[in-house]
């Protein structure tokens, strides 16, 4: 039994402990930095394969407080790095620090690389490589007021990268955040879907992922599954397991519109990249000229928005019109709908002319947003 941490933005940690609990993982505690949970290296297997809110999954190895280089030098050294990979195979060490001794987190990866270097020198007499690129070991190092957090990364990608998008639209949304909204608004498959400007098509396609229980990881490899212990293992059960839970609900309604046919045309790549092409309808349509509603359920359901921000000069006035006609979508057309908004611009937000009855802090990037709940009862 190991306990692994899952990684997420400091404002995703809650619905990633929900999502952790609600495919039964052994949930230890929360931290800013994700989601401790334990079980063995297949539930780390399962894991990766089902869980949408996380970047990485992580198994922290080492906390200690260090002052000093050489304190830090003597409590790397009291975990063996050895085990998880021969000498052959290249590592790298990843850090950051804040309010710590150690200023500069390149002269702290340095420091933990030495002795990591060292460790396997005294015991093989040679040492791996480092490569950034080819690293079958990447060792993550989180120092906080001089507090350290050394583990080893398990995933050795990014889990919230799900490989779909083909082609994009200037200022897509990550994956992972898009189903972490989602997962915010409570939606579930009895219930349409709409998102009225699609860009790419991410948020349509992460709902249709999770209606539908689909893994975009099942082709993938993790990098524990190179290391020593465990190369030999067979994990293809795991994956099979995780691979009959993608039965195609008939009946989910997921919609995307976009006034501009060529974002239309990507999402329907990106759609069939993820195989949720019989899952969504995409279709070209401007908020200002939504007609007759497509959905065939009776239920009122969700409608996530993501509108342009309007970053260059001279944006913001023809923006103040698109926002105004978005308030008056939500009003005309979703009676009874959960709607919500993405918005990094307060300014702009104020021209749909509603009230909003709840705001999340989130980070799109750089970019410090609200997601903005508008039920339209
Ligand atoms: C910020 S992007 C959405 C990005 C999307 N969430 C993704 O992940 O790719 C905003 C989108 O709104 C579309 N858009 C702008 N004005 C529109 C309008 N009046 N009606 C419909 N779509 C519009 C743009 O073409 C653009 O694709």
């Amino acid at each position: 039994m190991a306990q692994f941490l899952a990684v997420a933005a400091k404002t995703q940690v809650s619905v990633l402990e929900k999502e952790l609990s609600s495919e039964k993982f052994k949930v230890d505690k929360i931290s800013s930095l994700g989601v401790y949970f334990s079980g063995n290296w297949q539930e780390c297997l399962r894991a990766h394969l089902t869980l949408r809110n996380t970047t990485r999954i992580l198994l922290p190895v080492l906390e200690f407080t260090s002052y000093k280089e050489d304190e830090l030098y003597n409590n790397i050294l009291k975990h063996d790095f050895t085990k998880y990979i021969t000498v052959k195979q290249p590592f790298m060490v990843e850090s950051s620090a804040i309010d710590c001794s150690f200023k500069d987190s390149m002269y702290l990866s340095l420091k933990v690389k030495d002795a990591i270097a060292d460790q396997f020198r005294s015991k093989f007499g040679s040492r791996p490589n480092v490569s950034k690129t080819e690293a079958e070991l990447r060792v993550v190092v989180k120092g906080f007021k001089n507090n350290y957090l050394v583990a080893v990364d398990t995933t050795g990608g990014i889990l919230s990268e799900r490989g779909y998008r083909k082609d994009q639209g200037p200022a897509p949304l990550r994956e992972g955040l898009a189903a972490s909204l989602i997962d915010m608004t409570g939606w579930t498959s009895d219930r349409p879907f709409v998102d009225p400007m699609c860009g790419s098509g991410t948020l349509p396609i992460e709902a249709a992922l999770k209606a539908n229980k689909k893994s975009m990881m099942l082709r993938k490899q993790f990098a524990f599954q190179s290391w020593k212990q465990w190369i030999s293992q067979d994990w293809s059960e795991s994956y099979r397991q995780v691979a009959r839970r993608e039965i195609q609900p008939s009946s989910v309604n997921i919609f995307g519109f976009d006034h501009n046919p060529r974002m239309v045309a990507v999402s329907n790549l990106n759609s069939e990249a993820a195989g949720t092409q019989t899952s969504i309808t995409f279709k070209q349509q401007s908020v200002a000229d939504f007609s007759e509603s497509p959905w065939s359920s009776s239920k009122p359901g969700v409608l996530v928005v993501n509108p342009p921000y309007g970053e260059r000069l001279g944006d913001v006035e023809r923006l103040q019109k698109t926002y105004k006609e978005l308030g008056s979508l939500f009003k005309n057309h979703f009676r009874g709908w959960d709607c919500w908004v993405l918005s990094g611009n307060a300014e702009l937000t104020k021209s749909l002319s509603l009230k909003s009855t709840q705001q999340i802090d989130i980070f799109n990037g750089p970019i410090k947003c609200k997601f903005l709940h508008y039920p339209m009862y």
